[in-house]
């Protein structure tokens, strides 16, 4: 039977007051019987109850962090960097997955606000609809959603605050590389449209073609999993084996268009080159490494969190802010140039910086610009961002 309050204090001659504050380093316990009550319960192994104290305080310090797919290791790293960020301010981490599942995502949200957590970090692609946005505000809780799409801005799921990378930068550097290659017939091979940073990526992805007069890409929607991507992959080349080049819309994505490409005894990168987006540690240890879009991930689910815990520190201001994660191209191998392709000239881009975001009260979060990371690939920071002044 687990020991309480009481056995501890039944054992130090002492009452479960005292016991209690000598365990919590509160004022007004002599040191003779905060030393003897340590003891005591060191002894006897006594473990806080935190049920009960979560109901005593009303709050659990946990956060909770709601993913859409485990088996992403996009989610892994995110997660790593929001464990470490509660585990530092003290507070422990629930993690839920909820499979792109909107009964599964409210099951969790309830089930995280039945054990009163702090705050909630929330994968934001599931369906997000006016029920459940409703309850998410009526929490009581702080709510950052992750992978937030650019097109909620003039919705009002823009009021929670959210950590999110700029997907539409990123489609731009990833279209621009491959222009700059001489890529001409390109593939955009992605994940559901309905996902908005999937969307936010094509829609850079495509401008920049548009932007230099060049066809269009042809973009596949389809399953954001290497099956997913196997299987849009295959089938296209059933179609179509004129193209040299496909963007990715995450490294996953990209890891199944090297496999269909694989069997088909197509060579990467030199008969098609692929580009994903994402830099997980992986796309390291592909044949060939794979070209990629870097996101910081471990940034991004230290940020989340770190903005909760400024939320609750602030006692709970609901004031949104708004994160953006700068993005960058990590050249590896898995693309090849095509000689004597002309370039055309593109627009001047329009923005601001990399990543930079227009919304009053936004912060920004920058990758850092730097010309190696440890052999890991070489790091090209966004062709858009302007020159660091200073
Ligand atoms: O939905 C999952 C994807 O969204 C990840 O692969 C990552 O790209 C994230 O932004």
């Amino acid at each position: 039977m687990a020991v309480t309050l009481k056995d501890v204090a039944r054992e130090s001659g002492v009452n479960v007051s005292t016991v209690s504050r000598a365990l919590n380093n509160c004022y007004g316990v002599h040191d003779d019987t905060r030393r003897l009550v340590l003891k005591v319960a060191a002894r006897l192994n006594y473990r806080a109850n935190q049920v009960a104290r979560g109901l005593v305080t009303g709050r659990s310090r946990s956060i909770g962090l709601v993913i859409s797919d485990i088996r992403n290791p996009f989610f892994a790293e995110v997660a790593r960097g929001a464990e470490d960020a509660a585990f530092h301010a003290g507070r422990d981490l629930v993690l839920c997955n909820c499979d792109l599942n909107a009964e599964k995502q409210k099951h969790y949200f309830d089930w995280l606000l039945a054990k009163r957590v702090e705050g909630i970090v929330m994968n934001s692609v599931a369906p997000l609809g006016p029920a459940l946005q409703d309850q998410l505000r009526g929490a009581g809780v702080p709510v950052v959603l992750l992978n937030l799409s650019s097109a909620h801005r003039r919705s009002r799921v823009w009021r929670f605050s959210s950590a999110v990378a700029d997907n539409a930068l990123g489609g731009e550097i990833a279209g621009n590389y491959l222009i700059e290659l001489g890529h001409r017939h390109v593939l955009h091979i992605t994940g559901p449209r309905t996902h908005g940073n999937f969307t936010d990526r094509a829609q850079g992805f495509l401008k920049v073609f548009r932007d230099r007069g060049l066809p269009k890409p042809e973009v596949i929607y389809g399953e954001h999993t290497f099956a997913g991507a196997h299987e849009s992959a295959r089938e296209q080349l059933q179609s179509d084996r004129n193209f040299t080049a496909i963007f990715a819309g995450n490294d996953v994505i990209a890891f199944g268009c090297m496999r269909a490409m694989m069997e088909k005894g197509i060579r990467v990168p030199e008969d098609v080159s692929i580009i994903g987006f994402d830099n997980i540690e992986m796309s390291q240890i592909t044949s060939p490494p794979l070209t990629t879009i870097d996101q910081p991930k471990y940034e991004t689910g230290k940020a989340a969190v770190e903005m909760i815990l400024s939320m609750v520190s602030k006692g709970g201001s609901r004031e949104p802010e708004h994160r953006i994660i700068g993005v960058r191209l990590i050249e590896r191998e898995s693309c090849r140039s095509i000689p004597g392709a002309a370039v055309p000239d593109r627009k001047p881009a329009m923005r601001p910086a990399a990543g930079g975001s227009a919304d009053s009260g936004s912060a920004e979060t920058e990758a850092p610009g730097k010309e190696s990371d440890g052999g890991r690939g070489r790091v090209r920071p966004s062709p858009l961002a302007p020159a660091p002044s200073g």
